[in-house]
């Protein structure tokens, strides 16, 4: 039996990865490390909360004693650090909090893991160690109309987000080039499916759609993601942590560059038709002032991935967004629950402040 710590396991990919794994093997332990934060949620664990290959510990990365304290309790194989600030919106109004979380967090997991993991009688880390950072496409900056990331696309993040996320990826680097430490980044792209925070693009609009609401297009709407399916990106982190060469980057993406308008038509068609609604129709779409700093395309080339570990999406976006409109339909209790209170305040501060643009 292996034992994984997971941080951040109760948000939105970490959550989907902790089902995909109980799912998966039988021979790992996950022990779920997150402080719920607004965007943690005992709830996207439900099944796996009475599983007994899955332990929940409610707690900080940045705490040293708690963080040593489970290294020293569960002896842990791998380390895969999803917990972090991830929302871009809210680093532009709000940036200490993920240099504090994004980057002191991840420094104080890779000392606790090196502290726990490095044999100093023997000058040699122990056999079978891993750290794996899960990291973004955005510190790649943002891409003109051609050409893909890659893994040795100079790092130029924008946002205070993706600069926090690029920080942590120099220092796990830093750990690798001056200890030896075993570690993995992935950059991946845009996810998309159950359990996101509806302050995000796809989850917002579908339930802005739902209640005939106005939807909050930034500036003309052209900007470019490349969507993955949610548990596509669990299955590229399981490889990564199993079969990555040691000290590599692996960029993770679906191939699936759309633009943000393409995805709320799309939405509101799916809706409009599922709900046999007439009220939901592409007059809701409102332009709004665009993000500052907004990166206009991001674009992944995931050969690498492909070609050494076997990697590649299972699912079409087109399978993937019905699958995802329909749970967020199926699943109101949990959408309504995660919009009620802390929730409502964000959207009337976040949006107040972007005026119509007609
Ligand atoms: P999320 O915001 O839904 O979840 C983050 C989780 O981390 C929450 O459960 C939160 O409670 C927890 N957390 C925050 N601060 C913590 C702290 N100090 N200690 C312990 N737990 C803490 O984020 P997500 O979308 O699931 O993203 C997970 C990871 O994947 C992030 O590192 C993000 O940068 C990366 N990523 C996300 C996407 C995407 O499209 N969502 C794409 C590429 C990479
Ligand atoms: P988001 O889901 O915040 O992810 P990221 O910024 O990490 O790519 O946003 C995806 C795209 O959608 C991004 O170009 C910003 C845009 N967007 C809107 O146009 N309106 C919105 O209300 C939101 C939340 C995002």
């Amino acid at each position: 039996m292996k034992t994984y710590l997971i941080t951040g396991g109760a948000g939105f990919i970490g959550s989907n990865f902790i089902h995909y794994m109980l799912k998966k093997h039988d021979d790992i332990r996950l022990v779920n490390l997150d402080s719920l934060t607004y965007a943690g949620n005992l709830e996207n664990l439900k099944e796996a909360m009475e599983d007994s290959k899955h332990v929940f510990v409610k707690g900080d990365i940045c705490d040293k004693e708690l963080v040593s304290e489970l290294f020293r309790k569960y002896d842990f194989d791998c380390v895969i650090n999803f917990a972090a600030e991830s929302h871009v919106d809210r680093s532009i109004s709000n940036p200490e909090i993920f240099v504090r979380t994004n980057v002191m967090g991840t420094v104080n997991l890779l000392q606790r893991a090196k502290e726990a993991w490095y044999d100093d009688a023997a000058n040699e880390w122990k056999v079978g160690k891993k750290y794996v950072q899960v990291s973004t496409d955005e510190v790649y900056g943002a891409l003109g109309p051609e050409g893909y990331f890659t893994e040795s696309t100079p790092i130029q993040p924008h946002s205070p987000y993706s600069s926090s996320k690029a920080g942590a990826d120099h220092f796990v680097k830093a750990f690798y080039d001056t200890y030896g430490m075993p570690v993995n980044i992935t950059r991946c792209s845009n996810n998309y499916g159950r359990y996101q925070f509806p302050e995000k693009l796809i989850p917002l609009m579908i339930n802005n759609v739902k209640q005939h609401r106005q939807l909050p297009v930034y500036g003309d709407g052209m900007q470019i993601r490349d969507w993955l399916y949610v548990e596509d990106h669990c299955s590229a982190i399981d490889l990564v942590a199993k079969r990555g060469r040691i000290g590599e980057v692996y960029n993770i993406g679906g191939h699936n560059e759309k633009t943000n308008i393409y995805i709320v038509k799309t939405i509101i068609e799916r809706l409009r038709e599922r709900l046999a609604d007439d009220q939901i129709s592409e007059e809701l779409i409102v332009h709004v002032q665009d993000r500052l700093g907004h990166d206009r395309r991001y674009g992944i080339d995931s050969d690498k991935i492909r070609k050494e570990l076997g990697w590649y999406p299972q699912t079409s976006f087109e399978e993937g967004i019905v699958f995802t409109i329909d749970w967020y339909l199926e699943n109101e209790a949990w959408l309504e629950r995660v919009t009620s209170g802390d929730y409502r305040q964000y959207y009337e501060e976040m949006y107040a402040k972007k005026e119509s643009r007609g």
